[in-house]
């Protein structure tokens, strides 16, 4: 096992009505606060009228700030930087899933910095300060609800990169599942790939051959987030399978079940932020479509883990070691495309000639994120992989 500081002071309130205890728990943070959502469905669904009644009622006053979208862009942020200041503000209350709450962080951190907030994504600085921000999380996925860190796309030049702190998570994050009952089936198929792929950047990115704990850990989360997608799927207000998917989606990022795994690198997210930077689509529907590819270039390199894999979460005991390790990647792919997600390049209408462009892209974020093996060959290899 690698040394490892596990560090996560995010307080989670879980459970049908906690929505309520917004109020309260953003008090001892600010009396006024900027009110962040998304393009509406919170207004539709009632979540933000529970949330503003909350509010009010342990006396904080608001300004309200929608309009978030997914795949969040700096120019956003950049404006909310300013109605912020004007406004004097103390703390935001983000309501929505991750694209909101990593809209939070960038304005958190940009309002106590007097330079370009874009400087902490490419690395020119670094978050030592941010305004606190409390979230109600309405769409399970991401983990960004207890995590420091967020992902912005800066439009003019296509780059979708994360910026981290330990200042930046959020105080308190409100998991209710019932307010996940509303998200369609599509965004709620690909919230549960983006956590089964969290957990897997460190199951098969993992350096020590023997990490008992963290794999069991891993693999717990992995049957869980498929039982409970399969439910939801038919039913999407299976209380129970919502909370599974909440919860587990929460652990997949916090940090937990990976302590120990090392620095792993987060090779299928660095391919697939340029997917959703240059085509705007979900972030999970890209994963389902870069994870297999990946998983096929990485198993010819080093089949073990793949191995272990296909037996543990698919029970696939037949054949040699490559053999297993391959059939599992393709149990894995048949069950993306069970839900619904894409699994190819051309069923996201991305063309494979774009190929090259788009590892260009990639490439960029490799410098940033300090991967110097994801060249640009290596990259259009794996993307051939999901060509056809
Ligand atoms: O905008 P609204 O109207 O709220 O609609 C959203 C949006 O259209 C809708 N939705 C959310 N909750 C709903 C709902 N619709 C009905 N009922 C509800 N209860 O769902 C759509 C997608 O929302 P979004 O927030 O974009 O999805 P998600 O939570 O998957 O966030 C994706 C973003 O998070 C980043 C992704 O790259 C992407 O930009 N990630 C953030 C991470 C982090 N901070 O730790 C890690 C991840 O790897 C990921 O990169
Ligand atoms: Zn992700």
């Amino acid at each position: 096992m690698q040394n490892f500081t596990f560090y996560n002071p995010t307080k989670i309130l879980f459970g049908q009505g906690k929505t309520a205890c917004c109020g309260e728990m953003t008090l001892p943070w600010g009396k006024r606060v900027l009110l962040l959502y998304g393009q509406g469905s919170v207004k539709k669904n009632g979540i933000l009228g529970q949330v503003k009644n909350s509010l009010a009622a342990v006396g904080i006053t608001w300004v309200e700030l929608g309009g978030v979208r997914p795949n969040p862009v700096l120019s956003f942020v950049n404006t909310a930087i300013q109605r912020f200041r004007q406004e004097q503000l103390e703390a935001i209350v983000a309501v929505g899933g991750g694209s909101v709450i990593d809209t939070a962080k960038a304005i958190a951190a940009g309002v106590c910095y007097a330079g370009d907030v874009w400087d902490f994504f490419c690395g020119k600085a670094e978050v030592t300060a941010a305004v606190p921000i409390t979230t109600v999380l309405t769409l399970a996925g991401t983990g960004s609800e207890m995590n420091g860190g967020a992902v912005i796309t800066k439009e003019e030049t296509q780059e979708k990169y994360n910026l981290r702190g330990e200042v930046l998570y959020p105080k308190v994050s409100i998991l209710d599942p019932t307010n996940t009952f509303t998200v369609p089936r599509q965004h709620s198929m690909y919230g549960a790939v983006d956590a089964i792929v969290h957990v897997l950047e460190a199951y098969f990115n993992a350096s020590d051959p023997h990490l008992p704990i963290q794999d069991r850990l891993i693999e717990g989360l992995l049957h869980t987030i498929m039982e409970a997608a399969k439910i939801i799927f038919e039913q999407p207000e299976h209380y129970e399978a919502r909370a599974n998917l909440m919860w587990c989606a929460t652990l997949a990022l916090n940090g937990l079940p990976t302590a120990g795994t090392g620095n792993t690198g987060f090779p299928m997210h660095l391919i697939e932020h340029s997917l959703s930077a240059m085509y705007d689509i979900s972030h999970g529907a890209g994963l389902a479509i870069v994870a297999p590819a990946w998983m096929k270039y990485a198993e010819e390199i080093a089949p073990r883990k793949f191995a272990q894999f296909a037996q543990r979460i698919f029970g696939i005991d037949e054949g040699k070691e490559r053999e297993r390790a391959l059939a599992g990647i393709q149990a894995l792919e048949h069950w993306f495309a069970t839900l619904q997600a894409p699994i190819r390049l051309a069923e996201a209408n991305i063309p494979a000639a774009d190929i090259p462009k788009i590892a260009e892209n990639a490439r960029r974020l490799a410098v940033v994120w300090d991967m110097p093996e994801y060249t640009c060959e290596v990259i259009e290899s794996i993307l051939k992989r999901a060509g056809t």
